[in-house]
């Protein structure tokens, strides 16, 4: 039986491999697999993964028995509750993944075209010539006006700019650094940084509780909200989504939804600043749509999808796709015991030259000559736990990206050298991205 190669395990690497795996995963994953082979072990002070960038690999892990592929640990469990669908495990997860699918299924993405287009349209509306437009900021606004109206239905301004302040305080009040530390998770006379976090999840609770009385209170069969459609839903068995579910349910979709596709525009507005030709040829295929695009035209603009393909590919917002392993399971020809994290890096996979040529390059063209596999590409991970939101996802970055570029001129502003940075679970630039507005 074969044994997987192995970076040094005593204590000194395993902090320094635990130190890497905050500061520049990337970086420490590529020098591992070029020092080891793929799959290779990483000892950190936490316990030992098994790392795979290689396409056969992942595609191995994302096609097995879902039974035995648990989801990684109850880390995010502040952020998102216990009873989230990404937590859940067996038969528990296959059951709310049938609830939650038919509410965000590709088909209804059409409903929320109006919507998008208006977000993306506000989001820039105030944006001066010669300003510099830092875009994260916009892009997060957009994203969580898109979010809660899609999920809610909601359209009062005042109570959108509530949610704003309540989501961000959330996502703020939870850094990597106390996300990580469960010994600092706790109270300190109500002033340290955990009970600032529980305040706010809080408040955010307490509204998501106010939209499910008011949905339930005016039900109304022309709402096609998210939450009037989990509402209605019903299992197998004719039960309704326990309040609780429900309630962790909601705060994932908004929590999950709404940062990831905000740092994926951002990215996509930034990268194709940098990259004239990629940027000229997306001018050209969106001239003959006018100032104000039809969001049916721009959604079958294969060069605008190509852009978001590779924005996904170069700035992945979630950097391992983990899955802690129900029992003992084989890869590469070693047996792997129950109880490990097994870990597809997508930054190795979607930077591999053999599958990516000169992969640092921005070039959406790649996406035009030929198709990836689910082991190749995968932005919304894969198998029975890929991304519930990515036809949402993908829908919102053509139409959002699409009507603020047919809007708006930018030029290429400031630093060139930002990178994409570990930041918790998932990534961000590692500095501000701006453009110079024109
Ligand atoms: C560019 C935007 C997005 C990216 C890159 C992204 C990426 C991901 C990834 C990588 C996962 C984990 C998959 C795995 O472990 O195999 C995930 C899970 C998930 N995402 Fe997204 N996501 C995005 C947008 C959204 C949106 C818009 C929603 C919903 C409104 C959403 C809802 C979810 C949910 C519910 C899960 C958990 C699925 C499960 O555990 O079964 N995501 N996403």
């Amino acid at each position: 039986m074969t044994v997987l190669p192995s970076a040094p395990a005593d204590v000194l690497h395993r902090t320094k491999h635990t130190y890497g795996l905050m500061r520049d995963a990337t970086r420490m994953f590529r020098t591992l697999a070029a020092r080891h082979g793929d799959p290779f072990l990483l000892p950190t002070l936490d316990e030992t993964y098994v790392v795979t960038g290689d396409p056969k690999h992942v595609a191995a892990i994302f096609a097995a028995d879902p039974d035995v592929m648990d989801p990684p640990s109850g880390v995010v469990e502040p952020l998102l509750g216990n009873g989230s669908v990404v937590l859940a495990r067996g038969a528990r997860h296959r059951r709310k993944r049938r609830v939650l699918a038919p509410p965000l299924h590709g088909q209804r993405m059409k409903a929320w075209a109006d919507v998008i287009a208006t977000a993306a349209r506000s989001a820039f509306a105030n944006v001066r010539s010669g300003e510099s437009v830092e875009l994260l900021t916009r892009t997060q606004r957009l994203s969580l006006d898109v979010i809660v109206r899609a999920i809610f239905g909601m359209t009062d301004p005042a109570r959108i700019a509530l949610f704003h302040r309540v989501v961000g305080a959330v996502i703020e009040g939870l850094p990597a650094w106390l996300l990580f530390a469960p010994w600092l998770q706790r109270p300190m006379f109500g002033v340290g940084p955990w009970d600032r976090y529980r305040r706010a999840e809080r408040a955010l609770l307490d509204l998501l509780r106010e939209e499910i009385a008011r949905a339930r209170a005016t039900p109304d069969e022309a709402r096609d909200d998210v939450l009037a459609l989990l509402l209605a839903a019903r299992d197998e068995d004719g039960a309704a989504l326990p309040d609780d579910e429900l309630l962790d349910e909601l705060r994932t979709l908004v929590i999950a939804g709404h940062e990831t596709t905000a740092t994926t525009l951002a990215w996509a507005l930034w990268l194709l600043h940098r990259n004239p030709d990629a940027l000229v040829r997306l001018r050209d295929e969106l001239a003959p749509l006018g100032r104000s695009p039809d969001p049916a035209a721009l959604a079958t603009l294969p060069w605008l999808d190509a852009v978001c393909d590779e924005t996904l590919r170069v700035a992945p917002i979630v950097p391992i796709m983990a899955r802690r392993l129900a029992r003992d399971w084989e890869l590469a020809g070693a047996v792997i015991p129950g109880g490990t994290m097994v870990c597809p890096a997508v930054m190795l996979t979607h930077f591999d030259p053999a599958l990516y040529p000169d992969p640092a390059r921005f070039d959406p063209a790649r996406f035009l000559a030929r198709r990836y596999t689910p082991g190749e590409f995968y932005p919304y991970g894969g198998g029975a736990r890929r991304c519930l939101g990515a036809s949402m996802a993908g829908y919102e970055l053509k139409l959002a990206l699409g009507t603020v570029l047919a809007a708006h001129r930018f030029a290429p502003l400031g630093d060139d050298s930002i990178g994409n940075v570990m930041n918790g679970i998932t990534t961000r630039p590692s500095k501000p991205l701006r453009l110079r507005a024109l």
